[in-house]
């Protein structure tokens, strides 16, 4: 009985009267990607079987000994030695057999009230809550990042627009601030998840709970965990912690996709209101000339991918009966995925932020262009006594005259401007240039200069 595990290599074999197909181990097996989960995987056996020692459950010696073999493993997993066997399924088994091989009964004493259900639910957990903390520092650099591009151009006039159509003259450093209020909401929202991620599964063993007499609020304590799932059924069987997390990640790629398509746009020749350094950029393999900003495309594509593995998890769970099944193993490849690419895009970011050089004269020359003033022209006529709706219809023939004419409102004489309406007088050329329009706008979320600078001041103390 003792070798029956160790020789045939899976938990369950003597309930079964031929071995698992080759291509059903295959199908079955989580190995080859749940092994990231290994140093998890140990964290949680070790304050389990502490707590079952604790308990009296096992003896200290028996904890002495899964102590030691966790130490070995962990160290040739670490340097790569460790045999990973698809025999084995997945990450727990793998582990637990090698413990077994290195300390013997103490080893199959581990799993004693635990099951790979709250096991495995246990280290997803664990693997996210780090993951979280790591997307939450990499937003906040991100936004330093960000801020620092918005101070330095806090003066720096562009139009903004609306329908892709000049609309008003704004702050570069307020559009920037634009992406700072968006990450902020996303740090939140991975802020807000974290609590619901950060509950200890562990004592609902397979989905009932167990005989021993166990202490969760123990092993909660020791693995950092701010509560125990309070149902078992619910604690083995649930990932909406992982499907949150996963729309929470969409909504963060969602914006950097947002960012992504302007930055391609203002690097547009056409455009030209900024370069990205080189190191940000590929050529082509044919055309000579090319520069591509290879890396915000590749972001607005990958959001594809992250906006699919939460239809992913989702679609995975909204079939599940009560309590734990195994379609539950398909969450694992979709959050790692969405791990990964939120990661390294947001490492990315924040290190192009730092990258991106404005080119404050091909933005002026845009705002120039379109009649940016126009709404500063029909507010200075309301300031001057003429209802609003009349002031816009001045404003609109203003503007037809200039189309004709070819020329910007600011072009015209204080004769011209007075034939639209008599109102206007020799102060309204102040009200048509760009800085008097932006200067105008001076009010909390305004793009007023020095609102911008406000805003910028405020987000600091935040993020310090
Ligand atoms: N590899 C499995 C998973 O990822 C572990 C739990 C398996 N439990 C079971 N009874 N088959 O979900």
């Amino acid at each position: 009985m003792t070798d029956q595990f160790a020789k045939k290599g899976e938990a369950w074999s003597a309930r079964f009267s031929e071995p698992v197909s080759d291509l059903v181990k295959r199908y079955t097996a989580s190995v080859f990607f749940d092994n990231r989960m290994a140093q998890v995987d140990i964290q949680g056996s070790l304050a389990h079987a502490e707590m079952l020692a604790h308990q009296g459950i096992i003896s200290a010696a028996d904890y002495a000994e899964i102590q030691r073999g966790m130490a070995q493993i962990k160290g040739e997993i670490e340097s790569g030695q460790f045999e990973w066997l698809l025999d084995l399924e997945d990450v727990h088994l793998n582990i637990e057999k090698r413990l077994t091989e290195l300390v013997g009964d103490a080893g199959k004493r581990l799993h004693t009230g635990r099951s790979r259900n709250d096991q495995v639910a246990t280290d997803i957990r664990l693997y996210m809550r780090g993951a979280v903390d790591d997307i939450i520092g990499l937003l906040r650099e991100l936004r330093l990042a960000l801020l620092d591009l918005a101070e330095q151009h806090a003066d720096t006039i562009l139009p903004g627009f609306t329908h892709m159509q000049v609309a008003q003259p704004i702050t570069f450093g307020h559009h920037v601030l634009a992406y700072v209020e968006m990450f902020g909401r996303d740090a939140e929202r991975m802020i807000d998840a974290r609590k619901r991620i950060n509950r200890l599964p562990l004592g609902a063993a397979a989905l009932a709970g167990t005989t021993f007499p166990i202490d969760r609020l123990r092993v909660a304590k020791t693995l950092g965990f701010d509560d125990v799932c309070r149902n078992s059924l619910d604690a083995v069987s649930d990932r909406d912690f992982a499907i949150e997390f996963c729309a929470a990640a969409a909504l963060v790629m969602t914006h950097i996709s947002r960012m992504s398509e302007e930055l391609v746009i203002w690097m547009s020749p056409r455009v030209g209101f900024i370069d990205i350094a080189d190191r940000f950029c590929t050529g082509s393999s044919i055309m000579p000339q090319k520069k591509n900003p290879d890396v915000p495309e590749l972001a607005r594509g990958k959001t594809g991918r992250v906006n699919g593995h939460l239809i992913a998890l989702l679609t995975l769970m909204k079939g599940q009966p009560l309590a734990y099944n195994k379609d539950n193993q398909e969450d694992k490849e979709p959050l790692f995925d969405t791990v990964d690419t939120l990661t390294d895009t947001l490492r990315i970011f924040a290190d192009m932020a730092r990258g991106i050089s404005v080119k404050p004269e091909a933005m002026r020359a845009a705002a120039l262009q379109g009649y940016a003033t126009a709404t500063d022209l029909a507010d200075y006529l309301v300031k001057k006594g003429l209802p609003f709706r009349d002031a816009h219809e001045a404003v609109a023939h203003a503007v037809r005259t200039c189309v004709d004419k070819g020329c910007d409102l600011a072009d015209l004489s204080l004769a011209d401007l007075r034939a639209f309406s008599e109102l206007i007088g020799e102060d309204v050329f102040a009200v048509l240039t760009l800085e008097g329009s932006v200067a105008a706008r001076d009010h909390i979320g305004g793009t007023a200069p020095n609102q911008v600078r406000a805003a910028i001041a405020q987000l600091r103390k935040e993020l310090n």
